[in-house]
């Protein structure tokens, strides 16, 4: 039996076009359904239903084979045990610092980032040397600026829409990100067959699409 992880909403209604022209499909939606194992069209496959930034870890672990995850929350978790053979080209975005037009951001004193990539933000001011305190959040981190919580944020950005409704402006580029394959080191070799014909197809789909 072949595992392959999911997250519900825009992974999953992203990633269901390039598994239908793969041939693998789960024969029920997510939406529909309060199962987290969900059957496929193909008897010796099934879906695991697992929140986005839980995915690597589940992959990571064994308990699932192969998986779909965004690179911003692959970055964030290092990427441990996992091998990343294709980038499915799907929900992009950008992963950015962002935060008030005026923000000083030469200012020596030490600025207060919130975000729910606390590695990738640390890291990202590590880089250039520069002092930063991490606030971790789980999401809406567009409003801690507004509450003074913190002076900058790091999140991703798409149109910028969300941005803008909250008087905020993108200040740096960290990453261009898109959804990756990620598969478990040990499945690629205990799995090879099928996991190497779902890399094969999928790279024909992503093709296709693109
Ligand atoms: P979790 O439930 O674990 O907090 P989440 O709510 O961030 O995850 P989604 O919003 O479905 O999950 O996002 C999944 C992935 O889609 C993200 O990891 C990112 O790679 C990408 N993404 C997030 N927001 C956007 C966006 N506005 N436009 C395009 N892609 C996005
Ligand atoms: C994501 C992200 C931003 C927004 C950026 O949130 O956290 O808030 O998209 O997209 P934009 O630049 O097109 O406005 P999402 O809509 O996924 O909601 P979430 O807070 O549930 O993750």
């Amino acid at each position: 039996m072949l595992n392959i992880a999911l997250s519900k909403g825009r992974i999953f209604d992203e990633t269901l076009p390039l598994f239908e022209a793969a041939g693998v499909v789960p024969t029920e939606h997510p939406d529909k359904s309060r199962k987290l194992i969900l059957p496929a069209n193909l008897p010796d496959v099934q879906f695991l239903v697992v929140r986005a930034s839980d995915v690597p870890t589940y992959v990571q672990h064994g308990g699932a084979h192969v998986g779909v995850v965004g690179k911003d929350v692959l970055m964030e978790h290092g990427g441990e045990g996992l091998l990343e053979p294709i980038d499915l080209n799907i929900a992009c975005c950008k992963l950015m610092v962002a935060g008030y037009p005026d923000t000083n951001l030469d200012s020596t004193q030490r600025l207060r980032v919130a975000t729910k990539y606390s590695n990738c933000a640390r890291a990202h001011f590590a880089a250039q040397a520069r002092q930063v305190e991490i606030i971790k959040l789980y999401g809406s981190m567009e409003l801690a600026p507004l509450v003074k919580l913190c002076d900058l944020i790091v999140d991703v950005v798409d149109t910028g829409a969300t941005l803008k409704a909250n008087g905020l402006v993108p200040l740096e580029h960290i990453a261009d990100i898109s959804s990756r394959l990620v598969v478990n080191r040990v499945a690629m070799k205990t799995h090879s067959h099928q996991i190497g014909a779902l890399i094969d197809q999928l790279n024909a789909a992503v093709k296709m699409s693109g």
